[in-house]
């Protein structure tokens, strides 16, 4: 997707982190942005920043696991837009860290409704304009959780971020019958520099809030490892002119990577698999 001046992109948990720099790195571009987040006073202490240095900006606070909401969002900025160009399901949350044993039926349902019902509800509501005109990208930030094992205590964030995968592997293929030059890119990131392990303070009250909840502590080396937003956004942005369909902006976790899916390919390939008699 070639993005020029005056192009318009949607991102979603844009308030903090990897929205943040990827909606700062697009104004610096002279793209347009339309921002939505939960958290009213980051957002809007971010517009007026990108309005101060001549961004064209448009923002809401928005649930992204609220279907309607993301919907009357998406009308609003094709409204002011005219045409949304790139839309990046960014949003994500993870809970406390602990074994699938003890994950709550509330964490589940709060993980799942942001990060995977979230990817859905924001794609879904601007593909229709996209397939009239043929052309448009949708990304979504999974993580290398989404491919790969990282790290125990998540398996409600590892599932959605594996979910997310399947999603955009099956949005392609609708796609391909319709409108085949619209993009779908997944974006896998490893530790960065961001307020994620903080992400109970977004959790709503009718599913637990966010008191009495620890926030996620993650393995010592994730610290050390971690890169900053505008890396990502350097790196996706890359991703989006050269058309990929994967992106990984740590480096260092791409061979690893690998690994584990060529393991998963061999384990396709032992002979019970071809012979089940044997
Ligand atoms: P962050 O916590 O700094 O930013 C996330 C933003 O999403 C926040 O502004 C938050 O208010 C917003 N948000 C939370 N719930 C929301 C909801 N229901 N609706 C709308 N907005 C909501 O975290 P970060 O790291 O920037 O997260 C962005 C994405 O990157 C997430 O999908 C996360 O899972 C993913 N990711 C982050 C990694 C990291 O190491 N920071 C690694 C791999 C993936």
């Amino acid at each position: 997707m070639d993005l020029v001046e005056g192009s318009s992109v949607v991102i979603t948990g844009a308030a903090s982190g990897i929205g943040e720099g990827l909606a700062r790195e697009c104004v610096n571009r002279g793209l347009r942005v339309a921002l939505a987040d939960v958290e009213k006073a980051p957002l809007d202490a971010l517009v007026d920043q990108l309005l101060a240095v001549g961004g064209t900006v448009t923002a809401g606070v928005v649930d992204v696991s609220d279907g309607p909401a993301v919907s009357a969002f998406a009308a609003r900025v094709e409204a002011e837009f005219g045409c949304v160009d790139v839309v990046v399901a960014n949003a994500g949350v993870i809970g406390p860290r602990r074994p699938l044993w003890e994950q709550s039926a509330q964490d589940w349902e709060w993980i799942i409704g942001v990060n995977l019902l979230g990817v859905s509800n924001t794609w879904a509501p601007f593909v229709p304009n996209m397939v009239e005109r043929g052309t448009g990208h949708l990304v979504a930030t999974s993580s290398i959780a989404g491919l790969a094992p990282a790290m125990s205590g998540n398996a409600p964030y590892a599932t959605t971020k594996h979910g997310i995968v399947g999603m955009a592997e099956a949005l392609r293929m609708d796609l391909a019958e319709v409108a085949p030059d619209i993009g779908v890119t997944v974006l896998f990131p490893g530790p960065v520099r961001t307020r994620i392990r903080e992400a109970v303070r977004n959790r709503p009250d009718s599913l637990g809030g966010p008191d009495g909840v620890a926030a996620f502590s993650s393995d010592p080396q994730f610290d050390v490892e971690s890169i900053e937003p505008r890396d990502v956004a350097l790196h996706l942005l890359a991703a989006l002119a050269r058309g990929d369909r994967y992106v990984m902006p740590n480096s260092e976790y791409v061979e690893s990577t690998a690994t584990h899916l060529v393991e998963v390919a061999e384990g396709l390939r032992t002979p019970n698999t071809a012979d089940p008699t044997r």
